[in-house]
């Protein structure tokens, strides 16, 4: 079993002797559990590059709105200690919300302009709570590499900047979005979706093909490329609403015109769960 602490101060001894006195790297796969491939494919590549992987996994309140899915979010930290075991994580951090926010908590970190945009715009203040949480996680950690997932895109590229404007000692490794076979990109959160609804949920995906479809065929206006998609997602039934579809350059910059490397980022409503997800515009 990876060993478990729930305690900042105890972490922070154990990693200080396994960093200082055996001189050991340490890679970090920042969660909020309930894991599935996805998190495992971070944690495979930490054990690649890191003599030692640490894992935390904290649903962290500060980054859910006040009508988003905190209470429900699925958790079961015995599963995850136990998956966790299989694939040879080291250490696990679980901690309680008064170990992460103690009492007359007053500092944010905000990113600006990426935390405003595209996710931000439709959940205010999650990316500020998702920057607070990680910069902690990672002045307790001080892992040399950190792993990210590109399911996250725009989580990843907040990341990506606060550590480069906070000169953070720290390399972000991105990684690939993992799939379902059928292609729904795997998340906690599709354990909410039924049957049928998870039926739908495929639409995400297959809008991307339906993207690349038309690129294929020359049409590279941006505009027309989000309008089918938009179209398609929605003649699923279950889905409910289209918060967006956009079209962006790698850094988010939104584009007229479609080029090869393009990111395609959408989040849409099946049934009462929402979800989110982005297409690498290959050509
Ligand atoms: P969570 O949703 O648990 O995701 C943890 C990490 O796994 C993130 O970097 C995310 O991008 C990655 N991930 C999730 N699904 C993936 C998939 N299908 N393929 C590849 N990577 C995937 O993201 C968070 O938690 C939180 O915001 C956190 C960073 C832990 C801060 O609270």
């Amino acid at each position: 079993m990876p060993l478990l602490f729930r305690r900042v101060k105890d972490l922070r001894n154990h990693l200080r002797s396994l960093r200082c006195d055996k001189g050991f790297s340490i890679g970090f796969v920042p969660t909020m559990g309930y894991l599935h491939e996805g998190h495992e494919a971070l944690i495979r590549k930490s054990k690649v590059q890191n003599d030692v992987t640490v894992v935390s996994i904290y649903v962290n309140p500060t980054q859910f709105g006040p009508s988003e899915d905190y209470d429900r979010y699925p958790r079961d930290l015995e599963r995850d200690m136990a998956l966790c075991e299989d694939l040879g994580v080291d250490v696990v951090f679980a901690p309680p919300d008064e170990e992460m926010y103690p009492m007359g908590f007053q500092t944010e970190v905000y990113v600006k302009g990426l935390s405003d945009i595209l996710e931000g715009k439709f959940r205010p203040g999650h990316f500020k709570g998702v920057a607070t949480v990680v910069l902690k996680l990672l002045n307790i950690v001080q892992p040399d590499r950190a792993y990210f997932g590109e399911k996250d895109y725009q989580q990843l590229k907040v990341i990506e900047t606060m550590v480069r404007d906070l000169l953070l000692p720290v390399e972000i490794v991105p990684v690939e979005t993992v799939r379902e076979p059928d292609g729904l990109a795997c998340s906690s959160r599709n354990v909410y979706l039924s049957k049928e609804e998870r039926e739908s949920a495929l639409s995400l995906y297959r809008s991307f093909l339906v993207a690349e479809d038309l690129i294929s065929k020359g049409e590279r206006r941006a505009e027309v490329i989000k309008k089918k998609m938009e179209e398609f997602i929605l003649s699923h039934p279950h889905v409910t609403k289209v918060d967006y579809v956009e079209i962006t350059d790698p850094d988010l910059r939104p584009k007229e015109r479609v080029e090869k490397g393009d990111r395609i980022l959408l989040a849409v409503w099946v049934g009462s769960t929402r979800l989110i997800d982005n297409w690498k515009v290959s050509l």
